[in-house]
């Protein structure tokens, strides 16, 4: 039995190689990064750790070899990953992995505007068909991402947002790690689509309302449309035009209903509720007002 783990070295996969490795034993994970360097951490409580690269895919024979259970963790590279998914998932079937989970977006359906909806349903098709088992991992937008928006908040006042009255059941990403773990050491998760979300979905309002709270100053929500969003990550926030279009989706969806779905899947597989979008905030309310 072989727990093969990527992304490991990344703000998530670290989270869920503790996890994992506080209910297994070391010797049967692998930890894969492009970098094997970095996980020198874990290699010192004895996981093994190898160097896999989704891009270079005569690098992830080696990194998938003898695994059971794997867990391919979505590239960062938004736009330009699919193939790379594509690939790993490939290299794991190959290797023999009998099940592979993925961690993919709630609601990566046809209509779903958001951006990353689209790379997430294509890799979960080509997973599907691997002939491997499979669960996808469909976690939320982590409650971190909000930590940008309460910066500005604490600086400005406002919370601008094209969201609408859309709501978001944000999640903390140490909620999905714990999950994904959940996933790679015990049985029963093939063939299951897990939406993994926080306890409650928020809207605008409720966000801002947070801000406030934990700033201690008030900020009013100021709703704006699409085009006057992505100008706005353009001129304040720096944003490349592209990338700020490809941003600014993620709003077009919350406001069209594709990100608000609540699910029970943390408490169900964790035995523990999903941590409020309040607690990851005050958790990290020092990093945020001293940027
Ligand atoms: N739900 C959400 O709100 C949300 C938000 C942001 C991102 N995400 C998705 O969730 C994933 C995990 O989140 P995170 O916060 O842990 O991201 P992260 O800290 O940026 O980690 C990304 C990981 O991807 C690995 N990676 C990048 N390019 C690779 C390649 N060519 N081959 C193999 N591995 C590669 C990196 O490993 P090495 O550099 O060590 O190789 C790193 O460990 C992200 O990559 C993204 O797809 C979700």
């Amino acid at each position: 039995m072989s727990i093969v783990i990527t992304g490991a070295s990344g703000h998530l996969g670290r989270l869920v190689a503790e996890a994992v490795l506080d209910q297994t034993d070391p010797a049967d994970v692998v930890l894969v990064s492009r970098d094997p360097s970095r996980l020198a951490d874990f290699a010192g409580r004895g996981a093994e750790v190898r160097a896999g690269n989704f891009t270079d895919p005569a690098s992830l024979a080696g990194a998938f070899a003898g695994a059971t259970k794997v867990l391919v963790i979505s590239l960062d590279r938004v736009g330009a990953r699919v193939d790379a998914h594509k690939a790993a998932i490939d290299a794991a079937a190959a290797a023999g992995a009998q099940s592979i989970a993925y961690t993919s977006a709630i609601n990566p359906s046809d209509s779903n505007p958001i951006f990353v909806a689209h790379e997430h349903r294509e890799t979960e098709e080509h997973l599907r068909a691997s002939g491997a088992g499979w669960t996808m991992l469909r976690n939320s937008i982590y409650t971190e991402m909000l930590l940008a928006g309460a910066e500005a908040a604490f600086t400005t006042g406002k919370h601008i947002t094209n969201e609408g009255d859309g709501r978001v059941s944000y999640v903390a990403r140490a909620d999905c790690a714990a999950v994904a773990a959940a996933v790679l050491t015990t049985d029963g998760h093939d063939g299951k689509e897990y939406d993994v979300t926080g306890p409650e979905a928020l809207g605008a309002q409720d966000v801002a309302a947070l801000y406030a709270e934990l700033g201690g100053r008030p900020v009013e929500v100021v709703p704006v449309d699409d085009e006057a969003y992505a100008a706005g990550l353009v001129e304040h926030a720096g944003m490349p035009e592209p990338v700020a279009r490809i941003y600014t989706t993620f709003g077009t969806g919350t406001r069209r209903g594709y990100s608000g779905a609540l699910s029970t899947t943390v408490a169900d597989l964790t035995g523990r509720p999903p941590t409020s979008a309040r607690d990851v905030l005050a958790a990290n309310r020092a990093a945020f007002q001293h940027r």
